[in-house]
């Protein structure tokens, strides 16, 4: 319940706008009472009147509100409430916000908080998943900020599939009361205490010493769930292959470039409770890497590459007596016979569960900001949506609290 919480409610210039009058009423059904200010942009979609007849509320629309600013009034809604809630936030809010802009009355508040804030992104797929877009939530997330979705699903305005859609009302009243109830400040940090260990990106193995063999892994997913673990309370050791997504924030990184340093770069770190492996491993290096690098000979002959087997570091730690973690995931990135694959895999390799994902090229997984995933256990399968590689990443770590938890 959120009974005699005083919520501002934000609501920015998008179509989703028309959703925040039923959160109004999910938010005012719980208990809340609920302060709005509109945008200029808000105010083409929706009007203060609806606004207010269903806060029962004064509406707050302009920063020099003579008659609000008496009262020092952008700094009492920033102080005098108990959570601010962004819905919908537009691409150009998020902008804003993380970048410390102040030139209405929206974002004079959203600066002058100390308050917690609630995100609910609305906004094109194109517009969520631009590097701009990316670094902005990214930056707002290290400052503290809550968000909740966005969802995958078809746009309004342009019929568009993809994640971008403002997440449900119920949804986001759902997610105001998990942020306000006293129980979730524990809940929020539902890994503090434990140690995960996660690998990322992809290995290169040398051929010579200007040469090597490599694949497309980019490490989006395994370092969006470093982060998410790190958010969720736990101390991460994140084994990295080379990369050029940055290190997250908070995380104890270990640079490797060849599989076998990555094994030794997983044992030390554990033990751990958690292993996520989720790098792409090179299955083979070549068996005896050149010196020199490798020249033509002007036989017109191609050289010999004679490959020789990788350690499989899931399958090592799967098997291992004394540091295999309690909970030991893999990843399985097939393009054909997906599930077949991977239970084979929970199975050769004593993972308890594998994430399984199809990487054919026409499905952009690859180096893409979106993953469709299966998780594959002992119990079955679970589908999951469509989703942000970030979201992937926070689902996962709530399952894994969960099961840590049982
Ligand atoms: O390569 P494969 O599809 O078998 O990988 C499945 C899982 O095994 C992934 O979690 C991957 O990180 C892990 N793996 C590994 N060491 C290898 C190969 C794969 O840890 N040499």
């Amino acid at each position: 319940m959120l009974t005699n919480k005083r919520v501002v409610l934000i609501i920015s210039g998008g179509i989703a706008a028309y959703k925040s009058l039923d959160l109004i009423r999910r938010l005012r059904e719980r208990g809340a009472s609920v302060h709005a200010i509109m945008t200029r942009g808000a105010r083409e979609f929706i009007t203060p009147l609806a606004v207010g007849a269903l806060t029962a509320q004064k509406v707050y629309t302009d920063l020099f509100d003579r008659e609000a600013e008496q009262d020092v009034g952008h700094i009492r809604l920033a102080r005098d409430y108990d959570l601010i809630l962004i819905a919908p936030a537009t691409a150009d809010l998020v902008a804003k916000m993380a970048h410390g802009i102040a030139d209405d009355l929206a974002t004079a508040v959203l600066l002058a908080t100390d308050n917690p804030v609630l995100i609910a992104p609305a906004m094109n797929p194109k517009m969520w998943q631009n590097p701009a877009t990316r670094r902005n939530v990214e930056v707002l997330r290290g400052d503290g900020k809550h968000f909740i979705g966005p969802n995958s699903g078809e746009m309004a305005e342009s019929g568009e599939a993809g994640v971008g859609r403002m997440a449900e009302p119920v949804e986001i009243a759902e997610a105001a009361e998990a942020l306000l109830s006293g129980a979730d400040n524990a809940a929020n940090k539902p890994l503090s205490g434990r140690h995960i260990v996660i690998t990322s990106g992809p290995t290169h193995e040398p051929i010579d010493p200007v040469r090597y063999i490599a694949n497309r892994s980019s490490g989006k997913q395994g370092h969006a769930i470093a982060a998410a673990a790190v958010e969720a309370g736990a101390q991460v050791t994140l084994v990295s292959g080379p990369v050029s997504v940055p290190d997250p924030k908070g995380v104890d990184v270990v640079h490797v470039e060849t599989a076998a340093q990555m094994l030794d770069a997983v044992t030390n770190a554990l033990p751990a409770d958690v292993a996520i492996m989720a790098a792409a491993v090179a299955d083979w290096r070549v068996a005896s890497e050149g010196a020199q690098k490798i020249k033509k000979d002007g036989s017109g002959k191609p050289p010999a590459l004679e490959l020789t087997e990788n350690p499989d570091i899931l399958a090592t730690i799967g098997h291992h007596e004394t540091l295999r973690p309690r909970l030991l995931i893999g990843f399985a990135a097939e393009t054909q016979n997906l599930l077949e694959n991977a239970k084979g895999k929970l199975q050769r390799k004593r993972a308890d569960w594998i994430v399984a994902n199809d990487v054919s090229p026409e499905t952009g997984i690859m180096g893409g900001d979106a993953n469709t995933v299966r998780i594959v256990s002992a119990d079955g399968v679970e589908d999951w949506p469509d989703l942000d590689k970030g979201e992937v990443a926070r689902r996962l770590v709530a399952r894994i609290a969960k099961a840590l938890d049982d």
